[in-house]
């Protein structure tokens, strides 16, 4: 066996065994076939000892050739397979991205939160806290601390549900406004005080088109040195202005409420016509909408809650965002906020 002539036929050989193979594994064995222990090269390898030592140079140059030529063919050939490898499993396994998936209809806020979220929004940015209290309530502040006598006919079973009877001290009952939390708040803070409170209100009223037995108010609440009537019309200017448009004005009509002194009802001038057009869908002729009651908060109510009222004063207001998205849009009915009608929900 002449080595040289070996090897020369193994590096000429190569190339098209090499070319032949189509995947790594068959690859693998190729490699066994071209390098591996009883290969050609392996074989002239193994001999080399027994070699005479005046050939052994040119043997082991050409074994070295050999080696380095098959070797480099095997992995160019390799890495080609290994592209072709990669290129299928990322057909294989791709994923089409541009098929539509599974569509879940997505509703909005209810009008109502909507309303009251755009309202809470405009104090805020006035410097207001959001605050809330219990809708189940104890009488003392739905009505003692607000300076409404045991006598007073809101506090009657007719008007007003009761959770459980007793000891004035413990009656509890659901909040027929949020106005006690002016109370809880201000007895457990010291002044001053802005915070508005959204929150879910409870009457015994049978449902029509202007009254619902459950309904939102907005309370609002304002407790500083010097506070001033002047303070709550300006403050309430601007909410009307943010909330109906910049041409907005407002009145402020006398009014009584147990725990403001003095009290009023605040008017916003109808944002859809001039004032006084009879047609008007949305004031119907009167130039201005109610919207809310307030008034400077009582002493009596200061002092119930530990503030003293030779020091501080306050206003406060609570209005209802039902009626306030009614007038907005020109909805004629309390009812529609409540029977879930998916037309009605939509249109906002
Ligand atoms: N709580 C009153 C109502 O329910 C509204 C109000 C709040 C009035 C605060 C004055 C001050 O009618």
């Amino acid at each position: 066996m002449d080595p040289i002539a070996t090897l020369d036929r193994a590096i000429a050989e190569a190339p098209a065994e090499i070319a032949d193979v189509s995947t790594l594994e068959q690859l693998e064995e190729v490699e066994a076939h071209l390098l591996g222990k009883d290969s050609p090269v392996g074989t002239v390898r193994r001999a080399m000892g027994q070699l005479a030592d005046d050939l052994k140079p040119d043997v082991g140059a050409k074994l070295n050739e050999a080696s380095r030529r098959i070797g480099d063919l095997l992995s160019t050939r390799r890495t080609e397979l290994e592209e072709v490898e990669e290129q299928r499993r990322l057909r294989d396994e791709s994923i089409d991205v541009t098929l539509e998936s599974v569509r879940f209809p997505s509703g909005t806020l209810h009008l109502v939160q909507q309303t009251i979220d755009e309202i809470v929004d405009i104090f805020v940015g006035l410097g207001y806290q959001v605050v809330g209290g219990p809708e189940a309530e104890l009488a003392y502040y739905n009505f003692d601390a607000l300076n409404t006598p045991p006598t007073h006919p809101s506090r009657w079973e007719s008007d007003t549900m009761y959770l459980d009877w007793g000891p004035p001290e413990d009656e509890l009952l659901l909040r027929t406004h949020t106005s006690p939390v002016q109370a809880r708040w201000m007895e457990t803070h010291e002044p001053p005080v802005y915070v508005v409170v959204p929150g879910r209100c409870y009457r015994k009223d049978t449902i029509d088109a202007t009254h619902l037995p459950v309904f939102y108010q907005i309370e609002g609440l304002a407790v500083d040195e010097n506070i001033q009537f002047s303070d709550l019309k300006g403050t309430l200017l601007h909410f009307a202005r943010e909330f109906f448009g910049p041409q907005s004005e407002v009145r402020l009509r006398p009014h009584f409420f147990p725990f403001t002194e003095p009290s009023a009802e605040l008017d916003v001038s109808c944002f859809n016509c001039d004032g006084g057009e009879p047609s008007c869908r949305v004031c119907g002729g009167a130039g201005w909408l109610e919207l809310l009651g307030c008034g400077m908060v009582d002493p009596f109510v200061l002092e119930t809650a530990g503030y003293d009222p030779a020091r501080v004063s306050g206003f406060a207001f609570g209005l209802g965002p039902e009626r306030v998205a009614m007038a907005r849009h020109g909805i004629d009915s309390l009812r529609h906020f409540i029977e879930n009608d998916i037309r009605f929900l939509r249109q906002f």
